[in-house]
């Protein structure tokens, strides 16, 4: 079935010295662990050292951004070829550079097609604000970013999506297990409608939000959850460890 997924988005967080000290201490570890693909995305800056670190482990690369076109006059911007030299995974779509950068579904879409183009595996993030949610509007809100995020794309190849909603985003207020699984069996849906039920099972969609050591158990117990994308959590390494040691061995035993 789906190999659980467990990735950190370091997002601005660490410098080169402080990203290559960080993965070293997790390294020995996150390498013995099986059963699990275990994903690290540091800063752009740090993913040559880090790529160069993790050599030869089971350790994957994630980037936590790109730009669409592949390559020209963007000053500033770090195109799919330039990433896909150096990793596996590309974040898309997270809330924070829709919120604060100004991405749309339309951009978002853009970047999805241009990372599978590359051969890059899109980490395409979605979810509701809490406004959305108070009124009723999950699933309205998730339906049109993953339609949004998707369209024109006859195969999703490698695709991973991780639900994760704003309100619990960095505020220590998690969703419930329960209510991430109805949701994330909705978008296994959604994908079903686009792609047939065969597609849609094996796509991983994982929950993001506020996952720590104590509480990622409760999501992984899910059985449409199907890993997590781990933010402020994912730089302290025995917390990474942690979850993502506790994961495999859940996912392991069913
Ligand atoms: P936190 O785990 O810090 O809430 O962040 C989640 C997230 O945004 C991962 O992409």
């Amino acid at each position: 079935m789906r190999t659980p997924f467990i990735a950190g988005n370091w997002k601005m967080h660490t410098t080169v010295a402080e990203a290559s000290a960080l993965v070293r201490q997790m390294k020995e570890r996150l390498d013995r662990m099986e059963g699990i693909e275990k994903v690290v995305c540091p800063p752009f800056i740090s993913l040559a050292v880090i790529r160069q670190i993790i050599q030869g482990t089971s350790i994957r690369l994630g980037a936590q951004n790109m730009y669409f076109e592949e390559e020209g006059a963007y000053t500033g911007e770090v195109s799919p070829l330039m990433l896909s030299a150096l990793c596996d995974y590309v974040i898309l779509g997270h809330s924070e550079r829709r919120q604060y950068f100004g991405e749309t579904d339309q951009v978002v879409n853009k970047k999805v097609k241009a990372a599978l183009k590359a051969g890059l595996m899109p980490i395409l993030c979605l979810g509701e604000r809490l406004e959305e949610k108070e009124a009723g509007k999950t699933e309205e809100v998730v339906t049109r970013q993953v339609r949004g995020a998707l369209e024109g794309i006859s195969s999703p190849q490698g695709l991973v999506i991780a639900y994760e909603p704003i309100w619990a985003i960095g505020t220590g207020k998690a969703a419930t297990p329960h209510d991430s699984n109805e949701t994330i069996a909705l978008l296994r849906r959604r994908l079903a409608e686009l792609y047939g039920e065969e597609v849609a099972q094996g796509v991983r969609i994982l929950y993001g939000g506020s996952v720590t050591a104590s509480n990622i158990a409760g999501f992984i117990e899910q059985p449409e959850i199907d890993g997590a994308l781990v933010g402020g959590a994912s730089i302290k390494a025995e917390e990474f460890l942690s979850i993502a040691e506790q994961s495999a061995a859940i996912k392991k035993g069913k």
